[in-house]
């Protein structure tokens, strides 16, 4: 049994912000960000906005893609570093409530950036007891929780959503080689407050998005490394098997980075990190919905998704396209 992308969709918010917006906001300049980071402009959410809107409408996208009925579906992972509501009820629900997915089991998975790689992952585990179709839906709303007066980390993250309708077949190819990992001794490099850690945490407001950008850097460059060199060597594959990687759209330096310690051309990695910014764990599918839509992807091709995030966290997969 094999397990394949049959459907992509992405969805993200009308409203624009550019470098030059923020550097009337705060002590910036388009020239910094663009040069420390590839991005020239984010997406980011109205008022009737959120995490189950941006997802709904993904998922739909995807399920038009896939030519599947909500319906059909046998489960519906949510990954959100911004869900609706805290804790519960989860955004899943909430999204397969207004997709009308109503033989659909729902939850969320917290897994931060990485989340759509390992929603996949779970997914795939999950389709060898369930052979019904998964929709695997990233969805942020990360201008909601970063602090517009601090510019270390304002001019990072964007909004936007991805999905996409996995479905079991005898047709050799799909997801294949997965590596998921964790180093939680550097919990506290990405974090934001407000959960029932403390009687403090629990009866404040949630805190904003606090990062340590340089160990999480470092982090990321070693993450991406492991990743496609492990892909690599599981298959036997060299750089001429690999038709493309689709990283994580954290930073292009971090690419650039990565590139020097492995074989693998820049040209390989896609980038459009310049107009989502870092939108988290809808970062990967956004990328392979356009990437699908441009005509990028044929049948038969190698790809290797790879991430890193809050945790910390790591996890790449790889997939032979089959749509
Ligand atoms: O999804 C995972 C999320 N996180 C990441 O992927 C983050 C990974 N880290 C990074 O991408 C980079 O570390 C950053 C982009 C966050 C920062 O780049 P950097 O080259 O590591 O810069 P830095 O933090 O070392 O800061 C260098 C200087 C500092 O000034 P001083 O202290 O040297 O005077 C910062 O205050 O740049 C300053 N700076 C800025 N200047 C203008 C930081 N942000 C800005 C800004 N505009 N927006």
């Amino acid at each position: 049994m094999y397990t394949h992308i049959v459907g992509t969709g992405s969805a993200v918010p009308q409203r624009v912000i550019t470098n030059d917006d923020l550097a009337k906001m705060v002590d910036t300049s388009d020239e910094w960000i663009f040069s420390h980071t590839g991005i020239r402009q984010r997406h980011v959410v109205g008022p009737e906005e959120n995490a189950s809107t941006l997802g709904c409408e993904a998922a739909r996208r995807a399920l038009e893609d896939a030519g599947i009925s909500p319906e059909e579906i046998g489960t519906i992972i949510v990954t959100s570093t911004t869900p609706d509501y805290a804790v519960y009820p989860s955004t899943a629900c909430i999204i397969q409530g207004m997709l009308g997915a109503k033989n659909a089991a729902a939850f969320d998975l917290a897994a931060a950036c990485p989340g759509f790689v390992y929603g996949l992952t779970v997914a795939k585990g999950l389709m060898q007891i369930d052979n019904r179709p998964v929709l695997v839906i990233s969805t942020e709303v990360m201008s909601r929780t970063i602090n517009w007066s601090d510019r270390n980390t304002c001019c990072l993250f964007g909004d936007g959503a991805g999905a996409v309708v996995l479905k079991n077949s005898d047709q050799p190819g799909g997801l294949g080689f997965h590596l998921v990992g964790a180093d939680g001794t550097g919990y506290l490099a990405i974090h934001r407050e407000g959960g029932v850690r403390t009687e403090e945490t629990a009866r404040e407001k949630p805190g904003d998005l606090k990062m340590d950008g340089r160990s999480v850097f470092n982090f990321a460059v070693r993450s991406f490394c492991d990743i496609i060199a492990k892909s690599m060597e599981h298959y036997g594959w060299s750089e001429k098997d690999l038709t493309w990687i689709v990283p994580h759209q954290a930073n292009v330096r971090i690419i650039d980075a990565a590139v020097k310690r492995i074989n693998v051309p820049v040209e390989k990695f896609y980038v459009n990190i310049d107009r989502f910014a870092n939108t988290s764990s809808a970062s990967i599918p956004i990328a392979l919905d356009e990437m699908a839509k441009k005509g990028l992807l044929r049948r038969g091709n190698r790809l290797i998704f790879a991430a890193f995030g809050a945790g910390l966290v790591y996890g790449g997969v790889a997939v032979e396209w089959t749509k």
